[in-house]
């Protein structure tokens, strides 16, 4: 099996004021990457930031940091370039959103990033299916986007056993509502790249939530091979 336990805190519920430092002290705190909430206000009714906060970001935590960017976005085709040069390395945009998912998934490719394919709640898992052999990550999301601290959508894990069982190598991301309580559930279906946002950066001790969450996948990781 070529895939292994990643956590990336999302930082939305962090103090938006502090946010270099919140990278920090996330990545200080065993982060395996950073998940950026991108939100434009038409795809979602919230906004966020956009590819300058990412550029002041990188400059922040320095090159090696890995960014998947969760483009919640109605025009994701405008961002590609733009967050390329601020220093991006993965581009994570809704299938809901494009026409022409194959033509954005070469243009994140040329831009030299990673690329990540979302589904909203309402939206099957079949759909999806088709570009699994062209993308590096699929993400299932856990809640409707567009805020943190929502509660976990249990019935979403159908889509990622599915997942995984068609695609054994492929990275699959949950986010949304997932911490210490939900993350058994995401780890048996098969998901193995973790968003959690309050439930890191709201806890006093984000260093062992982290740990924790990371040690739950990597045991229902070893336990399928072992099954297999
Ligand atoms: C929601 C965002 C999530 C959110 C997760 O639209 O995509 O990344 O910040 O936060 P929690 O873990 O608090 O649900
Ligand atoms: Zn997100």
């Amino acid at each position: 099996m070529s895939y292994s336990a990643k956590i990336g805190p999302s930082i939305l519920s962090s103090d938006l004021a502090c946010l270099g430092s919140e990278c920090v002290r996330m990545m200080e705190c065993g982060a395996d990457y950073l998940h950026l909430d991108v939100m434009d206000g038409h795809f979602v009714p919230n906004i966020t930031f956009g590819h300058p906060m990412v550029e002041c970001l990188r400059k922040c935590v320095g090159p090696d940091p890995f960014f998947d960017m969760h483009m919640m976005v109605s025009r994701p085709e405008q961002w590609v370039q733009p967050m390329a040069a601020a220093g991006a390395s993965q581009y994570t945009f809704h299938l809901e959103a494009t026409t022409n998912a194959g033509n954005l998934i070469k243009e994140i490719r040329q831009n030299g990033m990673k690329v990540g394919l979302a589904i909203k709640p309402g939206t099957t898992v079949e759909v999806l299916a088709p570009w699994a052999g062209q993308i590096d990550m699929a993400l299932v999301m856990t809640v409707e986007p567009g805020f943190g601290g929502q509660k976990f959508m249990e019935d979403m894990m159908p889509k990622v056993s599915w997942l995984r069982s068609q695609f054994p190598s492929l990275d699959i991301e949950v986010d949304g509502g997932v911490g210490p309580s939900t993350i058994h559930k995401c780890a048996e279906a098969g998901a193995n790249m973790i968003v959690s946002g309050s439930a890191v950066v709201s806890s006093d001790d984000p260093r062992s939530v982290i740990a924790m969450l990371r040690t739950a996948v990597s045991e229902a990781i070893q336990k399928r091979s072992l099954d297999r």
